[in-house]
């Protein structure tokens, strides 16, 4: 284990305390097990926003929305809109509640449908795209949307540490040999892009932050 459960647990009880409708979706999340940031992780893409000025957001992977509401966190008030792509249409729903709820609908717009089917339609460029969709298919989103970030713009992947599997010389079980080698090929490739810079964060379960070059 190369960041513990414990250091993940301290980092988050050292946040403020959260909404109650975030510890609503945390819970609802937890008892679904569909997996969502963690708080620090959330924090952090509240933070990066914030610090990048990002008003133009893209996210592959809504689930219901509470990586999402971490992100428009980080908007300026009454500015910056998020697009969020999720192919469960249940959950893509029950995000838009949760959107009303916040009261940050207006500035989000949910997508609902395959992420690599949906990206060669978008025209725009983001500021900031966020992935956290299947890991099996970060080397197709990748391709996709490359177009889609904009000079200067900041691109963050999640999982691609994948339990400190990727690093070498870990255990796993074979089953996920396809995962951890897909995860690796991946951040070699995205390390490789000839103008993006490429940082590797080991917070939560592994985040690339790749900034676009200006040039
Ligand atoms: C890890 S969950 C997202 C969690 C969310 N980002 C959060 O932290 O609150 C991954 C989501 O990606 C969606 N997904 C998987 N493959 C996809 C694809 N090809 N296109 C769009 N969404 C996809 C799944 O339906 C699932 O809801």
């Amino acid at each position: 284990m190369i960041y513990s459960f414990e250091l993940e647990k301290f980092l988050g009880d050292l946040l403020p305390k959260r909404e109650e409708l975030f510890l609503e979706m945390e819970e609802q999340a937890l008892k679904e097990t569909i997996p969502v940031v963690t708080p620090p992780v959330g924090n952090f893409l509240a933070w990066l926003v914030k610090v990048k000025g990002a008003e133009r957001i893209l996210e592959l992977g809504t689930a219901i929305g509470y990586s999402t509401l971490w992100l428009a966190q980080g908007l300026p008030p009454g500015k910056g809109r998020i697009t969020t792509i999720d192919l469960n249409v249940d959950r893509a729903n029950r995000a838009l509640e949760y959107f009303q709820r916040a009261g940050v609908a207006e500035k989000i717009q949910v997508l609902k449908g395959d992420a690599r089917k949906i990206l060669p339609e978008l025209t725009e460029q983001y500021d900031l795209v966020f992935v956290d969709a299947a890991k099996g298919e970060y080397l197709d989103y990748l391709t996709l949307l490359l177009p889609l970030v904009a000079k200067d713009g900041i691109l963050v992947v999640d999982n691609v540490l994948f339990r400190g599997w990727v690093v070498p010389g870990a255990s796993y079980e074979p089953k996920y040999e396809r995962m951890v080698s897909h995860l690796r090929e991946f951040l070699k490739r995205l390390n490789e892009l000839p103008d993006f810079q490429t940082s590797v964060l080991p917070l939560g379960d592994g985040l690339a932050i790749s900034v676009r070059n200006s040039l």
